[in-house]
């Protein structure tokens, strides 16, 4: 089999499934082109898997057929069936298997290394060691990470961070001793240095993770899938896949690229994130005295939808409780009616609102809001203070002044939405006894100016619907 001398029509196939990613990328960065670049990647996923396919003697056709009409199965029934909210535990779980997939090649080259043009004389050529051993450790990290990610975040294991005792000594030391094995395995191929690396790695996976918060699992996630993408680059260099270089090399700097963007949404810094910690129980009197003590206002449809016909402009922010409720159509519908009454409204996103990056953009696309009603934190955070009603559905975190004022809390430094600055403040939500996903109480709940509207949120936004039609 001949990996080092790839056809040149091959080579040119693969430059084209790049630069499709490339689009890809691109178009996803916008709600309205993110269609486009869905296909672009698809098409370009197609080209790079079918010139590998011929010009590589890889397995029969059956076998092949067989293995992609059975993965290709179980990822459509996956994806068919999935809720929009357990979208992040499927992205991390796919992440590990991407992961695995890394360490298999890796260990296949090492068992077979002249099949993959990677030896002479049975000895593996110096590079090609310390490509296969960095992508064996980083798919194993992957691997290990991404199962304690998918578990954290299907509240299969707690979301709390766990803190072992000199947790950083251990996680530096195995790093090194990793790092050290890799420059050792160019001068001695034994089974015992690539089996130590794949363990120490596996390990070390585990542990960096077990001590993140679930607060910071976004981050986490697209880390992880940064470290896919580098698993499967360095891979590519094994095998001599220039489509796989290039692939591994978009995943891994992308999703460093979106871990950057949302540790500055959150205000925090990489190094913290994944030193970890953060998320954990709040201390006693964070997010302000005991809940029970203080009064609050509870309205209802009838008088949200009063005083929004009243109103010159409505500000919606939307969380993951639209989500979970699937809100956006009866939303929308409301912005409908109050455009029509001569409302200004407008819509609001946090970069990390729900529970995905994109989570609500993709929710109101998908209710047809137009797309220059949406804006990002930024840009409409210092319209609050003239605005008459924020309208906050499903939201919590997000728009929690603990994050400005109270350092103890374990939102403290996440840039929020000024929610309180607005005339009246309405809170869709089902108790006043739910928290968001930080576990924390929010003051504007027992402010004067606001309303709590206590309901399921789509059933309360058709209740408004119905309340402003008459
Ligand atoms: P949260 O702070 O999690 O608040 C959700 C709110 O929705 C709660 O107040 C809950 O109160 C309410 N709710 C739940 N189900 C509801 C329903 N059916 N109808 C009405 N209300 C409902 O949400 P957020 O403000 O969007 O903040 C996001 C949080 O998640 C941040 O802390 C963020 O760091 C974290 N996170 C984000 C991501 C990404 S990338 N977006 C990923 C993981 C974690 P009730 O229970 O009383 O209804």
């Amino acid at each position: 089999m001949e990996h080092v001398t790839t056809p040149s029509w091959a080579m040119f196939a693969y430059l084209v499934s790049g630069v499709l990613f490339i689009l890809a990328l691109r178009g996803l960065s916008s709600p309205a082109t993110s269609r486009a670049g869905n296909r672009y990647g698809m098409i370009g996923m197609v080209i790079a898997v079918a010139t590998t396919l011929v010009t590589h003697e890889i397995a029969g056709l059956p076998e092949i057929i067989g293995a992609l009409a059975i993965g290709g199965g179980i990822g459509f029934v996956i994806a068919r069936r999935i809720a929009m909210t357990a979208m992040p535990q499927l992205v991390a779980a796919f992440h590990s298997l991407v992961g695995m997939a890394a360490v298999l090649v890796g260990w296949a080259a090492y068992l077979n290394p002249e099949a993959f043009g990677i030896a002479e004389g049975g000895q593996i050529h110096a590079q090609s060691c310390i490509e296969m051993g960095l992508g064996i450790a980083i798919g194993a990290i992957t691997f290990s990470g991404s199962i304690i990610a998918f578990l954290k975040l299907a509240g299969k294991m707690s979301g709390a961070p766990i803190m072992l005792p000199g947790r950083h000594v251990i996680n530096l030391g195995t790093i090194i001793a990793i790092l050290s094995l890799v420059g050792y395995f160019t001068v001695d191929q034994s089974l015992w240095v690539i089996g130590l690396i794949s363990l120490l790695a596996f390990i070390i996976g585990f542990l960096l993770i077990i001590p993140i918060g679930g607060a910071d699992m976004p981050v986490v996630v697209s880390m992880l899938n940064s470290y896919s993408g580098w698993a499967a680059a360095a891979m590519g260099f094994t095998l001599h896949n220039t489509a796989m270089i290039i692939t591994g090399a978009l995943v891994g700097s992308s999703g460093a690229i979106l871990s950057y963007i949302m540790c500055k949404a959150m205000n925090r810094g990489f190094l913290s994130v994944i030193a970890g910690g953060f998320g954990a129980a709040p201390e006693a009197g964070a997010g302000g005295a005991p809940k029970e003590q203080r009064p609050w206002k509870r309205g209802s449809a009838e008088d949200a939808a009063f005083l929004m016909k009243e109103a010159e402009s409505v500000i919606i922010i939307p969380g993951y409780g639209m989500a979970v409720s699937q809100a956006q159509h009866a939303l929308r519908e409301m912005g409908d009616v109050l455009k029509k009454e001569g409302v200004s409204v407008k819509y609001a996103i946090h970069p990390v609102a729900g529970r995905m990056p994109g989570h609500m953009n993709v929710l109101l696309a998908e209710a047809n809001v137009p797309y220059d009603e949406v804006f990002e934190l930024e840009d409409i955070n210092s319209e609050f203070g003239q605005c008459d009603v924020a309208f906050i559905i499903g939201a919590n975190d997000v728009v929690n002044p603990a994050a400005k004022t109270d350092k103890s809390s374990p939102i403290y430094g996440m840039p929020v939405f000024d929610v309180e600055k607005a005339k009246t403040v309405m809170f869709v939500k089902r108790s006043m006894g739910g928290v968001g996903y930080s576990g924390v109480d929010n003051d504007v709940f027992y402010m004067d100016q606001t309303m709590m509207l206590l309901a399921d949120a789509k059933k309360m936004v058709e209740d408004i619907v119905k309340a402003l039609a008459h």
